[in-house]
């Protein structure tokens, strides 16, 4: 029988807002049982769906509610006010009125466990990172030999899936700080009116840390429309957020590190990325030969079994994978696992037996997949690196 994708798309829906609304009334056991419907029906959503936009939203729905479920199984609850979900103190008047606000909720109670370590490739993040950020935290001395501010401001930019939250994550991992995402299409849908006032918010918010970091997602929402008629509101946007950052300052030994992320760099206006914002503008492409070949070998690590003696091999992998992201690779190398558990289903081997993830279904994941980077795409980014006009 033919998937009902909309069906369960609508499946997917209600078992979210239930794991939501159960959640927030701090009934775990409820929210636990709807978590994990909707868990796996993004699985079966991101599986069957036919593009790749799909393919990643679902994805990445799957990795945030998985998050979700880990957390709670440490015993905390996201959705309950900061405080209490940490370690179960009553919330005071002050945070409870900050929560109103919806401040408080754009900041992680705790550190990604993700380091720099799991990031395939993207040296030029990682060695900006290494010095303005890292050193100065192990050595102060050497670091303030030279250098009077600590932190980093940094734009990444690039085609989808090609670890650009992933690296931002990974630094948070790094320096054990506060962080805050801010996925800032979001914050102009919510907060129609309301916008400039929650950016405010969230840099007051930030300065309370001593070392945070901030990442805003998509960021060129906040530009594209600047020259159009209805550009007002998203004109008053863009300057408290130029604003705010320019305040936002390292004081004393304390680390500030924003980072911007968007797919469309071409769309950003300039004040943006000039001196004093964002002022490092990195390129985070699609993976090099070494980047797939971390790929290739977490992923033979990690299921060691289902590999050695296959007719796949690494370097084949690597070589084959030439052209996608990270994010599509992790993709491909999930539906080939499928594909050789369907097999094992179907074959009703005997327990104990199991195919090996072979070349086959490998080459069949792969020729699925529709690579959402488009070589016009990259010819773009190339342009836009060489400050060609757009
Ligand atoms: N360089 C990388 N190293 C390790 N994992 C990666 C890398 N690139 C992508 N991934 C994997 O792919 C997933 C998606 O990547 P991520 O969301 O960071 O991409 P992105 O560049 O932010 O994409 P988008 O532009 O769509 O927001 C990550 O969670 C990670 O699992
Ligand atoms: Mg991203």
């Amino acid at each position: 029988m033919a998937f009902d994708y909309p069906g369960k798309n609508r499946a997917y829906e209600a078992a979210l807002s239930r794991t939501k609304e159960c959640l927030s009334a701090d009934d775990r056991e409820n929210g636990l049982l709807f978590l994990e419907k909707a868990i796996s029906l993004s699985d079966e959503l991101r599986v069957n769906a036919a593009i790749a936009e799909f393919q990643a939203r679902f994805a990445k729905e799957n990795a945030s509610l998985r998050k979700i479920k880990a957390l709670l199984e440490e015993g905390k609850n996201p959705f309950l006010k900061k405080t209490q979900a940490v370690d179960g103190a009553p919330t005071s008047k002050d945070e409870e009125k900050k929560e109103g606000d919806s401040v408080t909720g754009f900041f992680s109670n705790e550190p990604p466990k993700t380091t720099l370590d799991d990031v395939a490739g993207l040296e030029a993040v990682k060695e900006q990172i290494r010095i303005n950020v890292l050193l100065p935290l192990k050595d102060p001395e050497l670091f303030y030999r030279y250098k009077s501010d600590a932190g980093a401001r940094i734009c990444m930019y690039g085609p989808p899936g090609c670890g650009k939250s992933f690296v931002a994550e990974a630094i948070a991992g790094e320096l054990k700080c506060h962080y805050a995402v801010i996925l800032v299409p979001d914050i102009l849908d919510k907060y129609v009116g309301e916008a400039p006032k929650r950016i405010k918010a969230i840099f007051e918010e930030a300065e309370k840390y001593e070392n945070v970091l901030l990442f805003f997602d998509e960021i060129d929402a906040m530009c594209s429309s600047r020259d159009s008629d209805e550009s007002t509101h998203t004109k008053d946007i863009l300057t408290t957020f130029l604003t705010c950052m320019s305040g936002f300052k390292p004081k004393g030994k304390s680390l500030k590190v924003i980072i911007g992320a968007t797919n469309r760099p071409w769309a950003l206006d300039s004040a943006l990325i000039r001196g004093q914002r964002l002022d490092t503008a990195i390129y985070v492409g699609l993976p090099d030969e070494k980047a797939r070949q971390f790929f290739v070998d977490k992923e033979f690590a990690k299921h060691k079994e289902a590999y050695e003696g296959s007719d796949l091999t690494k370097e084949y992998c690597v070589e084959a994978l030439d052209g996608f992201s990270g994010a599509d690779i992790k993709t491909i190398f999930e539906q080939a696992a499928t594909r050789t558990l369907r097999r094992v289903l179907d074959d009703k081997l005997p327990k104990g037996q199991y195919y090996k993830i072979a070349k086959a279904d490998f080459d069949a994941a792969l020729k699925a997949h529709h690579n959402p980077v488009t070589a016009e795409s990259l010819l773009r980014y190339a342009a836009f690196e060489k400050g060609m006009p757009q």
